[in-house]
């Protein structure tokens, strides 16, 4: 059997729900693409919050309000700060989903019209394709799609013939795919893309958790990713923006805290990063995600990607091992983030992660909010092992154990 030369984190001991048994057994967990789960810091900090530093933001005078407000601008600095980011620039979404969809809105319906193109790729999830199709049919303008290469890949000369068409005005592309696992070349994408004229998003969804992330220097105008993925809460995203863009654009969202005045027929904005952040934000989910980043940061990113990496390879090698397995993406460990999606012949998706959690073992199957990339793939779904800080060998072990018991149980 193949051994994990690399494995560095041992900090499974952090995370409460491990502690919990299903049916007396233990929690293996493979779903953090997905979400992943909550250090006790985390928790420990939303509900710190809840209990001793409650208030609205932004609105009052009172000894209370005000260490809200310091612990809200506190998270924003610290968000910021873990992605080479400033804090002005850095907005609180929801999620992934309303930060692209903020950016198709307020920056898409001014600067995208009739004869013009918006690029984005076939390995998109649905959260980087609708809202464009959405922008596209309502401009009238174009939109149009990179292809994925049989391993799994983006081709830059692609990019750059269709940048010289001279009708592209964004590019919006993931940093890691959801399902390929494949890592995009951002820094390289991003500079062809400004020297092109056009405005670039990156979705950094699956990045942000688990590599170092310097937005800064990967050059990208827009750059957004969701809390819940990243050890934080649900109910937080991030946007990070060029500040000019930023500036020059009209808010998504309107109403209280996003305003400087109000008179009876107009208003005027507040500045960044407010101006992007209508009515009560999610104070406590951004205290929680300040947490989960101190804590990321304290574990290292470098020694984070180290781990999920060296984990990949291993699960590249043990899923190797499988009859009728078929990985979809990069087979180098070093291209790809910690996410393996799978076909296995003669079973379904969906019954691969039955008779994975017949094994104790979550994984995800289905199109993983990717139904072009089913497509283009040739599939209707796919199964998905995703990694996080806590994993281990052994549960990539019981993984292959589950489906190797699972072919014998369909007589393959
Ligand atoms: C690459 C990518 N983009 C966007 C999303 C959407 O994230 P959210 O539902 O938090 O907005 C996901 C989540 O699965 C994702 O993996």
């Amino acid at each position: 059997m193949p051994r994990v030369a690399e494995q560095t984190l041992e900090v499974r001991a952090d995370f409460p729900i491990f502690a919990r048994r299903f049916d007396g057994r233990e929690l293996i967990y493979l779903d953090s693409g997905a979400t992943s789960q909550k250090p006790q810091v985390v928790i420990d900090a939303l509900a710190d919050h809840l209990q001793n530093h409650n208030a609205n933001v932004h609105r009052g005078v009172y000894a209370l309000a005000q260490e809200a407000d310091a612990a809200y601008d506190e998270a924003r600095s610290g968000v910021a700060a873990f992605v080479g980011a400033s804090a002005q620039t850095t907005i609180f979404t929801k999620n992934v989903t309303e930060a692209i969809n903020l950016i198709a809105y307020s920056w898409g319906r001014a600067n995208v019209g009739a004869d013009d193109v918006v690029l984005i790729t076939q390995m998109e999830h649905h959260a980087n394709i609708v809202p464009w199709q959405v922008l596209c049919r309502e401009r009238g303008a174009t939109l149009r799609y990179l292809e994925v290469d049989e391993r799994g890949e983006l081709s830059l000369e692609e990019l750059d013939v269709e940048l010289e068409r001279g009708d592209v005005r964004l590019v919006a592309f993931a940093h890691v795919s959801n399902v390929l696992g494949t890592i995009n070349p951002v820094a390289e994408m991003t500079e062809r893309i400004r020297a092109a004229g056009a405005v670039s998003l990156v979705d950094g969804a699956q990045a942000v958790p688990q590599m170092p992330v310097d937005v800064e220097a990967l050059g990208a105008d827009f750059y957004a990713w969701t809390g819940h993925k990243a050890l934080g809460p649900t109910g937080v995203g991030v946007l990070h923006g060029r500040r000019e863009l930023l500036e020059a654009m009209e808010p998504f969202l309107t109403g209280g805290d996003m305003i400087s005045s109000v008179d009876f027929q107009s208003a005027t904005w507040n500045e960044l990063p407010y101006k992007f952040e209508a009515g009560t934000p999610p104070i406590a989910e951004a205290v929680g995600l300040g947490a989960a980043v101190t804590y990321l940061s304290g574990l290292g990113m470098e020694n984070v990607r180290a781990h999920e990496r060296a984990l990949t390879a291993y699960m590249l090698e043990r899923l190797a091992e499988v009859p009728g397995l078929r990985v979809v993406g990069p087979p180098e460990a070093e291209r790809r983030g910690a996410l393996t999606s799978f076909t296995l012949d003669g079973i379904h998706p969906h019954d691969v992660a039955e008779l994975a959690d017949r094994g104790g073992v979550c994984i995800r199957a289905g199109h993983h909010c990717a139904q072009p990339l089913m497509r283009c793939l040739g599939v209707g779904a796919t199964a998905r092992a995703s990694l996080g800080v806590y994993n281990r060998a052994s549960d990539i072990d019981a993984l292959v154990g589950a489906l190797m018991a699972g072919r014998e149980i369909f007589g393959l």
